[in-house]
């Protein structure tokens, strides 16, 4: 079988898309205007999935399917949200969440920054500003008895996306025409994993990042281009996780690299709802450029696909999957599948594009668990797709 015993089969969400009411967070105040320089949002997250009250009931929906694991991100902008102030009843939520998690059987793995930070944070400067990577320690080293009985602790989701989002919406700070991977941002959000897995692994965790991989492909003749926008958007965040006990790879589509960088999808291709390609090899593709790279033990902690059509989903996650055991029969460590997402959730200004296993009533919150759940619930009761 190429699943090992052990494998985790499971979802992932981030707070500030599930939540709801992240009010002390720098996506707050940029959704409603009040963070200066950033740019607008079109849609405000509001309640967003009300997941912030209705956590144990996905949690349950999650393990009644037949998964075993559950990726959720603890929120900053909660635990400190003015600098120094750090509240007790956020961290004893989040303590909550994680026994939660363990009575139901499900192996919590736990994110410390799902791209929000405190808008205390942002108006410093953010990740550009050198106090970041102080501030982020001093945060983490508050979370001991919220971790206990967490072994997996993901430090930074998807730096090297925080870097690029930065670097392109925040020039001022970025410097202009540098490419995000080169810039002070990456610098300091290296910095800030390193201490924070410092941090954790004294405490007995296996700590990781988690980074956006793009299967970026050369047209003919634009190898080199290829190979320089990987470098500077994944490269240097993948070969900063050597050494880490584990790194999360998350993929969704590929990117074709041509005359002037990425190409539009090419006609009459297949797009999903956050019109991207439709392309199921894109984890396959990112697994194996992360273990050339750094030899790492992989988990999968974001893969999915953004429709309405659940039997696409379903089709997508197969082929996805076929991906993942073509790595792992090459020898690849792939330790687990978490699917991105648990939810149908705030997608970063929008409700539109549909990610969940799990649907919901916009006036109600009721639950809506879609076929795509079961379906892969049963691919974990199996150990693998046959
Ligand atoms: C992020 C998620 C996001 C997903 C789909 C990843 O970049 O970690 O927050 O919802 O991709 O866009």
């Amino acid at each position: 079988m190429t699943f090992n015993e052990g494998f985790l089969w499971g979802a992932s969400t981030a707070a500030h898309q599930v939540e709801g009411n992240n009010v002390s967070s720098d996506w707050w105040a940029r959704e409603h205007g009040h963070l200066e320089g950033a740019a607008p949002v079109e849609t405000p997250s509001g309640d967003a999935a009300d997941s912030f009250h209705r956590y144990p009931d996905d949690m349950r929906l999650l393990r009644d399917a037949g998964l075993d694991s559950y990726r959720f991100s603890v929120e900053w902008a909660r635990i400190e949200p003015e600098q120094r102030f750090i509240s007790r009843a956020s961290i004893d939520h989040y303590r909550r969440m994680v026994d939660t998690a363990r009575d139901l059987g499900l192996t919590p793995m736990v994110t410390l920054h799902h791209f929000t930070s405190p808008a205390w944070f942002a108006r410093e400067g953010g990740w550009s500003d050198p106090r970041s990577v102080d501030s982020f320690a001093r945060y983490v080293a508050r979370l001991e008895q919220l971790l206990t009985d967490v072994e997996l602790v993901c430090t930074i989701n998807e730096p090297n996306m925080l870097a690029t989002i930065m670097a392109d919406s925040n020039r001022e700070f970025s410097g202009i025409g540098i490419p995000p991977g080169d810039g002070p941002i990456t610098e300091h959000l290296i910095s800030a994993h390193q201490m924070a897995t410092a941090i954790v692994r004294g405490w007995g965790k296996q700590a990781g990042w988690s980074v956006a991989t793009q299967a970026f492909q050369p047209e003919p003749g634009f190898e080199d281009a290829a190979d320089e926008w990987s470098r500077t958007r994944e490269d240097v965040f993948l070969d900063a996780a050597a050494g880490d006990d584990w790194v999360g790879i998350q993929a969704y589509t590929r990117t074709r690299i041509g005359e002037g960088g990425p190409l539009p999808v090419a006609d009459g291709a297949e797009t999903t709802l956050t019109g991207w390609e439709y392309y199921p090899p894109a984890i396959e593709v990112g697994i194996r450029r992360s273990w050339e790279r750094n030899g790492t033990p992989i988990y999968v902690t974001e893969n999915g696909i953004a429709t309405a059509d659940d039997s696409r989903r379903i089709d997508y996650t197969r082929g996805a999957l076929e991906g993942v055991e073509r790595a792992i029969a090459d020898g690849i460590d792939v330790r687990g599948y978490l699917h991105w997402s648990a939810l149908d959730n705030y997608e970063w200004g929008s409700f539109t594009p549909t990610f969940g296993l799990i649907g919901w009533d916009p006036e109600t919150f009721e639950r809506q668990p879609k076929p795509s759940l079961a379906w892969l619930g049963e691919v974990a009761r199996r150990g693998g797709l046959s």
